[in-house]
């Protein structure tokens, strides 16, 4: 089978597809359900449709475009990511999979591939948690891991649920018909920028994920007194925001103490109330993520920070509460599909190594309900979530053939 990823093609597809955004370019802000993301739907399903894949949307918005293999009974193999971008992001996280993934297809497609069973690419809803507070979304209630109802619930900063603004974007169907049965993916395998250094440094073509780091993120309020900025002397004070910054360091200090290098924690959102020169802040609310490939040990630094919540709400005479908003555990990619992506870079003279996806991704929550794997590509100096983001256009099209290969092996 000779195999040809049409690299001119596909950056032609990216660079549109960042045009969908409600910032300037460089930079991409498409938030799930915005006007934005719902245009940039539609034109990710029309290039689906002019392949004539077969279509079809849950009631979350996750979008699946399947070539029908020779034998539709089988369960199918998998492809996609996720095209939601955070506020000021580059243009390659998650829409790589996506285009990659679609143009994998298409090459198997030019190459007369007959499946034996389906291929399919999905566009998972909300892999950002941008707008409702959790990431992966569509991906956890694909997987059952979130409960309808409980996602339902969810709402965004104007108060809106989910389930009202998903039904303004045309998603009414009852989120319970989202959930997947178990074996409608024999495989499932996501394409994706490293979004760290390690493959550019090392000068290595392809990534092999086996194992998905374990994410944690929980919203802190912290009620401290406000007041006037000149008047109240400082002895007198209890300054929620003072309160935080405390926080923050032993929130740094609680990720370095595990001396694992796997242990990360960042405190990335931060509301002032009532976020004036001359007040003395009285409420302040975090964001708080914390991730190891350990579960256990991700554990046990949350331990410590709750243990310091307690002890700077004690000498500081504020009240501070954490919400937990998800709580997962990590992921192991399987050990086939681990192999197969070595064989199909190996086939095509690609190098490849063994790591840890330190993201998370959809596949994170996939793995629940189907084998998965995951491949990387390198981006330039390992940067992610900002505007300068880059992966080179061989980078790109490297990736889109070892799927395109993965996928034909997995589906036979
Ligand atoms: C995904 O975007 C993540 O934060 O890992
Ligand atoms: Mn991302
Ligand atoms: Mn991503």
């Amino acid at each position: 089978m000779q195999l040809e990823i049409d690299s001119k093609r596909l950056q032609q597809e990216l660079e549109k597809l960042a045009s969908y955004s409600d910032v300037p370019a460089p930079a991409v802000t498409r938030v799930v359900y915005s006007a934005t993301d719902l245009a940039a739907r539609r034109y990710v399903k029309h290039l689906c449709r002019e392949e004539g894949f077969d279509i079809r949307e849950d009631a979350a918005g996750n979008a699946f475009a399947r070539w029908t293999g020779s034998d539709a009974t089988l369960p199918a193999v998998g492809t996609g990511s996720h095209i939601d971008a955070i506020p000021n992001a580059g243009m390659y996280d998650g829409t790589v999979g996506v285009l990659a993934g679609l143009e994998a297809m298409r090459a198997l497609q030019r190459a007369k591939f007959k499946p034996r069973r389906s291929l399919e690419l999905l566009v998972f809803t909300a892999e950002e948690p941008t707008r409702f507070g959790i990431g992966c979304m569509g991906s956890r209630l694909l997987a059952g891991v979130l409960d309808p109802a409980a996602g339902a619930r969810l709402h965004d900063a104007q108060n809106h649920s989910l389930d009202e603004v998903r039904g303004l974007a045309g998603f009414t169907e009852p989120l319970s018909t989202v959930a997947l049965p178990a074996d409608y993916y024999s495989a499932f395998v996501e394409l994706h920028i490293e979004q760290g250094p390690v493959l550019e440094r090392k000068q290595i073509d392809i990534g092999i994920v086996t194992n998905i780091a374990a994410p944690a993120s929980l919203t802190i309020t912290i009620e401290g007194e406000g007041g006037h900025a000149g008047a109240v002397l400082m002895p007198q004070r209890h300054d929620a925001f003072c309160a935080a910054a405390e926080l923050a360091l032993e929130v740094e200090t609680a990720a370095r103490s595990t001396e694992a290098i796997d242990t990360v924690a960042t405190i990335g959102r931060c509301e002032v109330f009532p976020g004036a020169v001359n007040s003395i802040p009285s409420r302040v609310r975090v964001s708080l993520d914390v991730r190891d490939t350990n579960q256990v040990r991700r554990d046990s630094v949350l331990a410590v920070i709750r243990k310091a919540c307690d002890a700077i709400s004690h000498t500081r005479g504020v009240h501070i509460q954490a919400e937990v908003l998800n709580s997962d555990a990590p992921a192991t990619c399987d050990p086939k599909l681990v192999e197969a992506l070595a064989a199909a870079c190996d086939a095509h003279g690609l190098s490849h190594e063994r790591m840890v996806s330190r993201a998370y991704h959809d596949s994170l929550f996939m793995a629940r309900i189907a084998p998965v794997a995951m491949l990387f590509i390198p981006c330039r100096g390992g940067v992610s979530h900002r505007p300068d983001e880059y992966s080179t256009p061989e980078a790109i099209a490297n990736g889109a053939l070892v799927l395109a290969e993965t996928m034909a092996a997995l589906s036979q």
